[in-house]
């Protein structure tokens, strides 16, 4: 989800920040955006009369030129007819693949679950269901299946909960001003949310975390999902989580509730995530920040910590019934989120822990990849304007015939974060107490507070600082490694630097790192900017994708990514919208290598309003899973829908199409129709 989760009143839309930026900093956007409200009225979209291919001849004309030229000169490592970008309810897919929705929000996960009905949600229900706004999708293979069938675990994040798509009644349309217009700007249509009840922020509560499901498949079939599994587990912001590594047991973790400072109550904000060498899953804690309220004085111990953190960020309601996420009352709470959360997925009764020796920040995810030596690699980017990319090296090797050896691997390593220089070359500076200006003249005392305030101890050391880090992940095959850096529009011109080459960065770009010798563990390294995001079409916005790229290959905003087996770069995005880019997030395929590098080609796009998560192909790639995250929250865009969307007037009802059900967060599995490897000829 978006860096900043502001209230906007009482709606907290997710969309809002880097909608607003993108069109508030490209007037081009803002005359599309019009172009598109025209054509695209919200009865044509209910009606389900859409143009998809009018869309696209309002957004980028010259591009329209040549329809699939990569599928014609094939020096790309993707081998699909591309899908066509646009906006409409439904989601797609290139030709020749199937969509399956595999599970949704409220979808049963056990065999004693509730049905699920949005009129009579409780918590109760909710704990034993599917979670809301599903974002990682983890796929960690299980041995034991019988011939021609297969059987996994699916490991899935509940980022956030969205009350206004969620909730019955609880949404009032009042025309105001619009937050930041000037005083006397035309009152716009606006979404008004009821106070909280302390039952509906027990479903809140519930639909966050993680779902941990086994599914199956035969050859050929769809997959499907095993109710009766011991697997199965929801995580909610109410498991008991053990905290481990250097900041455990720290005085500034101890609260009244739990005065070891070694045990806390859930997890919040699990954006993207990771799947370690040895099977376990890793949440990272995103926006955490928005479940606190209350103030502290300014001169508390806390204040500075908290502040860097935009806490208290008060986007939810909790505080208001359960006094731990109130900093007047309990201070120290904050300081037990933001970190990187390991589960054992083979164990439902395992107690999850939080690794603190990962940092403290706005944690997008955790994926992995081995050094040469058996070290253990993680990347990390903090999701915030202006901060920074990570990675922590483990002290101990990967054993991969003792999986018991490798469940404290996290507990003792080196936390890197990285500076990159102009002349291409690049450090990973280590966040060690003791070292550098990491001492007690800054106020650091031990590794504790140098992992609690992570971000501050960053800043001491000089790292760059960057365009929104989310998504890092390593390429096995080539040793280079990909970061996203979503967008930026407030990076001003006297800010830009070679890393991150545009002011006002309304669409993002991605950073290719090569490490030292291929040695992902290594102090050093080089780097070039692979893609600067944004339509190619218009020059003012310096987008770099190869001339390649058609009408429908180009994006902006990347956010998550995966490697596939073969070493191939997918690119899943957060902010492309009618008004944004005039098409929906979705997932696309970018080349890397040879003469195709650059290229990008669009593989599947969301119903409007979603963001696009996952992405998790598999390892015999004859499946891709994706995540649709809030289908029909816009967010502000609405002023390109002609009116708010909402639990009672969404703007799709997507997946389900069903009269009162509101549209699903839900994990869709892509295949091909000829059961053959996705992208491939194979
Ligand atoms: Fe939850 Fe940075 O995306
Ligand atoms: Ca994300
Ligand atoms: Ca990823």
């Amino acid at each position: 989800m978006n860096e900043m989760m502001k209230p906007r009143g009482q709606f907290r839309a997710h969309a809002y920040e880097a909608s607003d930026d993108v069109g508030r900093n490209d007037a081009r956007n803002e005359t599309m955006g019009d172009i598109i409200a025209a054509r695209f009225s919200r009865r044509a979209l209910l009606k389900g009369a859409l143009a998809v291919t009018a869309i696209q001849a309002t957004v980028s004309p010259l591009a329209m030129l040549a329809s699939n030229p990569v599928h014609a000169a094939t020096p790309s490592a993707f081998s699909f007819d591309e899908a066509m970008a646009g906006v409409d309810e439904t989601h797609h897919v290139a030709d020749g693949y199937d969509m399956q929705v595999l599970i949704r929000w409220g979808d049963k996960l056990f065999t004693d679950s509730p049905e699920f009905d949005p009129m009579t949600q409780t918590s109760d229900k909710q704990r034993r269901q599917f979670g809301y706004n599903n974002d990682y999708v983890g796929f960690i293979p299980l041995e034991g299946a019988p011939a021609g069938e297969s059987r996994a675990l699916l490991v899935v994040n509940h980022e956030y909960t969205d009350e206004h798509m969620m909730f019955p009644g609880i949404v009032t349309i009042e025309d105001k001003v619009p937050e930041g217009a000037a005083a006397d700007a035309k009152p716009e249509p606006t979404l008004v949310v009821a106070p909280a009840t302390k039952d509906r922020v027990d479903i809140e509560m519930a639909a966050h975390g993680g779902t941990v499901v086994e599914i199956r498949r035969r050859e050929g079939a769809p997959w499907s999902v095993q109710l009766d599994s011991p697997y199965n587990r929801r995580i909610t912001a109410e498991t008991p989580i053990e905290i481990t590594g250097p900041a455990a047991g720290n005085a500034r973790l101890q609260t009244k509730e739990d005065p070891t400072g070694r045990s806390v109550k859930g997890t919040i904000n699990n954006c993207a995530g990771g799947v370690t060498p040895w099977g376990t899953y890793l949440m990272a804690e995103e926006n955490f920040h928005g479940y606190f309220s209350g103030s502290l004085p300014s001169d508390h111990r806390e204040s500075a910590n908290y502040k860097r953190l935009g806490i208290p960020g008060a986007s939810y309601e909790w505080a208001g019934f359960y006094d731990r996420f109130d900093v007047s009352k309990e201070p120290n709470e904050p300081n037990r989120f933001g970190y990187i959360v390991e589960v054992d997925p083979l164990d439902a009764a395992s107690t999850p822990k939080k690794r603190t020796a990962l940092g403290r920040m706005k944690h997008e995810g955790a994926e992995s990849v081995l050094a040469q030596d058996g070290r253990v690699v993680f990347y990390c980017g903090d999701d915030e304007r202006f901060d920074y990319i990570y990675k922590f090296v483990t002290s101990g090797t990967f054993k991969p015939n003792d999986r018991a050896a490798n469940m404290d691997l996290l507990d003792s390593g080196t936390l890197h974060v990285a500076r990159f220089s102009a002349d291409g070359t690049m450090e990973w500076l280590p966040l060690v107490y003791g070292q550098g200006p990491l001492t007690s003249a800054n106020g650091f005392q031990s590794q504790a507070d140098v992992v609690i305030e992570t971000r501050r101890a960053a800043d001491l050391l000089g790292a760059t600082k960057m365009d929104r880090p989310e998504d890092v992940q390593a390429n096995p095959k080539t040793g280079k490694v990909y970061a996203m850096l979503t967008n930026n529009t407030k990076r001003k011109a006297d800010q830009v630097d070679a890393a991150n080459p545009r002011a006002a960065n309304a669409f993002g770009h991605i950073i290719e790192i090569t490490e030292t010798d291929g040695g992902f563990a290594s102090s050093t390294g080089r780097w070039e900017v692979l893609l600067k995001c944004g339509d190619p079409a218009i020059a003012s916005v310096g987008a770099s994708f190869s001339t390649a790229t058609t009408a429908n290959g180009w994006f902006g905003m990347p956010d998550n990514c995966a490697i596939d087996a073969e070493g191939r770069l997918w690119v899943t995005t957060d902010g492309n919208s009618p008004k944004a880019t005039g098409r929906t997030d979705g997932l696309w395929a970018v080349d890397t290598e040879g003469e195709a590098r650059g290229t990008a080609k669009l593989f599947y796009r969301v119903p409007v309003g979603a963001e696009m998560c996952g992405p998790e192909p598999t390892p015999d790639l004859t499946t891709f899973f994706v995540a649709v995250q809030h289908p029909g929250d816009e967010g502000p865009d609405y002023a390109a829908f002609g009116r708010p969307s909402y639990f009672e007037d969404p703007s799709t009802r997507w997946p389900d199409f069903a009269k009162n059900m509101p549209p699903r967060p839900s994990v869709v599995a892509i295949t091909r129709k000829n059961g053959g490897k996705i992208a491939t000829t194979e």
